[in-house]
């Protein structure tokens, strides 16, 4: 996710932006760029690529003096990764700059009625649509940039981190905050702004970081006032006293981006369906579904292709697919898919699933599917990566960089994704009656805060993974939707941990698997309520009958597995199609807390790279 630093006061801002950037960099981003001004002149600079590609290009090209400044590192929504589309961004007459984090939904609509109106855009970016709305606003109301900071944002709709100056007022930021974050530094005579604090700690320890709705006129001499976008009412700062090392700040607080980014998940799944899920018009809307309706609901069939941990979310989709739709779906790794010369028509439908968007043998599936006529679909969560540029139509996941090795946040928001088609489709075919459409909407509407809630089962994973750190081998089993949870669940355990995991099918225990069961032998079993209740619970059993450890996953207030069990961890109840969503928390916790017990480098296991380019 993109970047901001910022700077006023009476030190160079250059070398405090730079530095800035740099720390900023675990992030996620494929493009860099600074504004400075001295006063007089701006002087800016942008480039795809990396902070240090950016420090080259502006040491070499532009004036880096001055006491003001502004810098970004982008991670491509709106526009592919290059120079023109890198923040910071100018208004038309050149007197206001801004960076932005976050996307404008309705940038479209505002950018047309802007064009309507003599404004002209170099780039594709949302960023450059806001600066010319807000530069238009002050023209036509005649007010300050921060009234008509304020103005402008009333009309949009989306998330921002912005900064922006104006050319006229050389000791004066403005800033505001919606769904991304953005701290303020507070020096003697001198502000620091940045996405959070490592830009700035070692300049100031105090801090104020900005609620959602809330902006700032950040003036040199001036104490900072809050004041909410919506009403402008004033609030007094609460202004923290930052006690955190720059190693902290970088993962949020938490000892690892892993565990970041499982924290992160209801924020990322609510940002998956942020726009798209309009649950009280009873709407899904996705423009990459909406422009090819007709070849997904025509579709003999729905081919998913993908590697690793996205092809366990395409066997979730399978179930939802077939189970809501009712279209045929098979799923298939890409690598095996490439190379079998398989069947494909031009009536069928291929969804390629994608964390990185780089990943090789993903690639090479849509390439063949594509050269035999089918018709692509992308899932990804990178923009701009090549699997969103191959395939015909797609949809981000939107859960912003994920930096540990081992997927959480990109499964969680995949699933989510795939679940809206197969409701939309499901709707448009009329499979549904409206109040069961309704209903799925709404329960989806309230997975971000079940996931939280799924997440308070923390302390508990923890106690348990303390008895099973050192076991050899580990079984994980599920039925139904759950059982790609239970392949995931293992995946995660023997990539980070490196014990012996295997995920199967409960009943397929029958045949073979049980041979490993003894009393050495923890079997992780998701027994949630919907679905195959009983049947699992029979598993259980069979396993108790055998001396095996059992750790069951069950909704909440379940009696009897409690009493098979040697441990449970409970979720709470949601329909049955969305469990995978919650059943894999715990999970995930497992998998993290038993490999920082044996001491493994849970974010970059070994052998393993995050994005797989070669086959
Ligand atoms: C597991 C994991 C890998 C990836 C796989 C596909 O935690 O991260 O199994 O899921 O390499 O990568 P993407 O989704 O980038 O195509």
């Amino acid at each position: 996710m993109c970047g901001i630093v910022g700077y006023v006061g009476h030190r160079d801002a250059y070398p405090i932006i730079i530095k800035g950037l740099q720390r900023l960099e675990y992030r996620g981003y494929d493009s860099a760029g600074i504004v400075l001004f001295d006063g007089e002149n701006t002087h800016l600079s942008k480039t795809k690529g990396k902070v240090e590609d950016l420090k080259k290009k502006a040491e070499a090209t532009i004036s880096t003096e001055g006491k003001l400044g502004l810098g970004h590192t982008r991670w491509a929504t709106h526009g592919v990764p290059n120079d023109v589309n890198s923040h910071p961004h100018y208004s038309n007459s050149g007197d206001l700059v801004i960076i932005h984090n976050g996307i404008i939904e309705n940038y479209d609509a505002i950018k047309k009625a802007l064009i309507t109106r003599g404004y002209t855009f170099e780039s594709d970016t949302d960023t450059e649509v806001l600066v010319n709305l807000i530069e238009e606003v002050k023209k036509k109301e005649g007010v300050k940039l921060g009234k008509a900071v304020q103005i402008a944002l009333n009309q949009v709709v989306g998330a921002y981190a912005i900064a922006v100056f104006d050319k006229n007022k050389p000791d004066e930021i403005v800033v505001a905050k919606l769904g991304s974050p953005l701290a303020i530094g507070i020096g003697e005579n001198e502000y620091f702004i940045a996405s959070d604090a490592s830009p700035f700690i070692e300049f100031t320890n105090n801090a104020v970081y900005l609620e959602d709705e809330e902006m700032a006129v950040i003036r040199i001499g001036k104490e900072i006032k809050l004041r909410k976008i919506k009403d402008d009412a004033i609030a007094y700062p609460n202004i923290l006293e930052l006690q955190l090392n720059l190693e902290e700040i970088e993962k949020g607080g938490y000892d690892h981006f892993m565990l970041k980014e499982i924290y992160e998940q209801p924020r990322a799944i609510l940002d998956t369906y942020r726009g798209r899920l309009l649950a009280d018009q009873g709407i899904i809307r996705m423009a990459g579904i909406d422009q090819n309706l007709e070849k997904f609901l025509n579709a003999n069939r729905i081919i998913i292709v993908a590697c690793g941990t996205s092809w366990h979310a395409g066997l979730v989709a399978e179930y939802i697919f077939e189970d809501l739709a009712r279209i045929p779906v098979e799923v298939e790794y890409a690598s095996e898919f490439r190379y079998r010369n398989p069947v494909i028509t031009e009536n069928d439908v291929l969804i390629a699933i994608s964390q990185s968007g780089e990943t090789a043998d993903t690639l090479a599936a849509i390439k063949l599917a594509k050269e035999r006529g089918a018709f692509v679909f992308g899932v990804c969560n990178v923009v701009g990566s090549s699997i969103a540029r191959e395939t015909h139509a797609g949809a981000y996941t939107h859960a912003g960089p994920e930096i540990g090795v081992a997927s959480t946040k990109a499964f969680t928001t995949q699933i989510t994704v795939l679940t809206l088609i197969a409701l939309k489709l499901a709707n448009e075919k009329g499979v549904f009656s409206k109040s069961r459409f309704h209903e799925f909407l709404t329960e989806l509407e309230a997975i971000p805060s079940k996931v939280e809630k799924a997440l308070l089962s923390n302390e508990i994973v923890e106690q348990i993974s303390e008895i099973y750190k050192d076991s050899t081998n580990c079984l994980y089993l599920g039925r139904g939707y759950n059982f790609p949870v239970a392949l995931e669940g293992a995946l995660k355990l023997k990539e980070i941990s490196y014990i012996h995991a295997e995920g199967y099918p409960a009943a397929e225990m029958k045949h073979g698997p049980i041979a490993l069961i003894d009393e050495q032998m923890p079997v992780i079993v998701i027994a949630t309520k919907k679905g195959h209740y009983e049947k699992v619970v029979s598993n259980i059993q069979e396993i108790k009958s055998r001396s095996g450890r059992i750790i069951a996953i069950v909704t909440e207030g379940d009696k009897t597995v409690k009493e098979l069990a040697d441990h449970v961890i409970e979720v709470p109840e949601t329909s049955e199609s969305l469990t995978p969503l919650l059943t894999t928390i715990p999970l995930q916790l497992l998998s993290y807390h038993i490999a920082v017990m044996r001491g493994c480098n849970v974010d970059q296991p070994r052998n393993l790279a995050k994005s797989v380019t070669v086959e």
